[in-house]
């Protein structure tokens, strides 16, 4: 299938691993123009060399942390300067620490706002102006399964990526007359450092080994398997693509049938 992303513009951001790197590397697969972002620039120019050696696609490094604004303007303005504007803008973050509710402080709230809403809007206000320009964009936010369903110990995940299912879904629609369709992707349980780390603070706090917590984990996923950045991102490519053209203000998880929410 012809995704129909082949020459236009993305930007990615939290994209030197992980999710994001998956992502930038599935559109620069399709023939994008590729812009990806994070705060290290050793490990984002090794990235975006890694993908330009894969897809012989154009794939720019640009550093931005996402909880400044500056830099978020920074980031856009030379993106749009490097591949001739933006049509594609995937928004993802670090995850918000891991904590129940007496264990997370005000500072905590705050900056788990910053990162995971605040900085999203900022994106996007951003990056419309390109977008009206172009008379057409997608934008993509990549969230989690706690979107649907409250996941144990994650409060602020919980509390925020809800917040951004309904800016999404206004987004939806006020943007949708204008031909910018916005998504939210939902990762379950898919193979990344992230996930690595809070396997391993899992299995800590439980005294249970490494292994045997992902074995567990697993087998709650009626798929029986972690799944990979790569499932993850051909989802993504497809919501923030030429392709789709009629999906939007819509959440959808990739997650193996974890959640059994309706
Ligand atoms: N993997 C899963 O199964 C899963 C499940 C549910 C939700 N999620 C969520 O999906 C998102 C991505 O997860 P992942 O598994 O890909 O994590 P990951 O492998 O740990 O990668 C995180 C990426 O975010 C970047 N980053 C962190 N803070 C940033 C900031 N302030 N500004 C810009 N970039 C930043 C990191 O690069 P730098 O450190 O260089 O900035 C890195 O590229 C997270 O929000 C996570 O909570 C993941």
């Amino acid at each position: 299938m012809d995704m129909k992303v082949k020459g236009r513009s993305v930007v990615v951001l939290a994209a030197s691993k992980g999710l994001g790197k998956a992502t930038a590397e599935a559109y620069a697969q399709e023939g994008a123009s590729v812009v990806i972002a994070s705060r290290s620039r050793e490990e984002l120019e090794q990235t975006a060399e890694e993908i330009r050696q894969k897809t012989g696609s154009r794939v720019k490094a640009v550093p931005c942390d996402v909880n400044d604004l500056e830099s978020i303007r920074a980031l856009i303005s030379k993106a749009a300067e490097l591949h001739g504007g933006i049509d594609i803008l995937v928004t993802n973050a670090g995850g918000p620490p891991p904590g129940t509710f007496d264990s997370i402080s005000d500072e905590q709230w705050q900056q788990s706002f910053q990162q995971v809403l605040l900085s999203v809007t900022r994106l996007v206000r951003e990056a419309l102006p390109w977008m009206r320009k172009a008379e057409a964009g997608r934008i993509v936010m990549i969230a989690s399964s706690s979107v649907k369903q409250p996941i144990d110990g994650l409060i602020l995940s919980n509390t925020f990526r809800a917040g951004l299912s309904g800016l999404a879904k206004s987004l939806s629609q006020e943007l949708a007359a204008e031909n910018i369709l916005v998504n939210i992707v939902g990762p379950g349980r898919i193979g990344t450092d992230r996930l690595k780390q809070m396997d391993t603070a899992r299995a800590e706090r439980t005294g249970t080994s490494v292994e045997e917590l992902q074995n567990q984990a697993q087998a709650e996923i009626p798929a029986g398997r972690y799944g990979t950045p790569d499932e993850f991102a051909q989802a993504v490519v497809f919501l923030g693509s030429g392709s789709n053209t009629y999906i939007t203000g819509q959440t959808l998880l990739i997650d193996g049938g974890l959640v059994k929410a309706l």
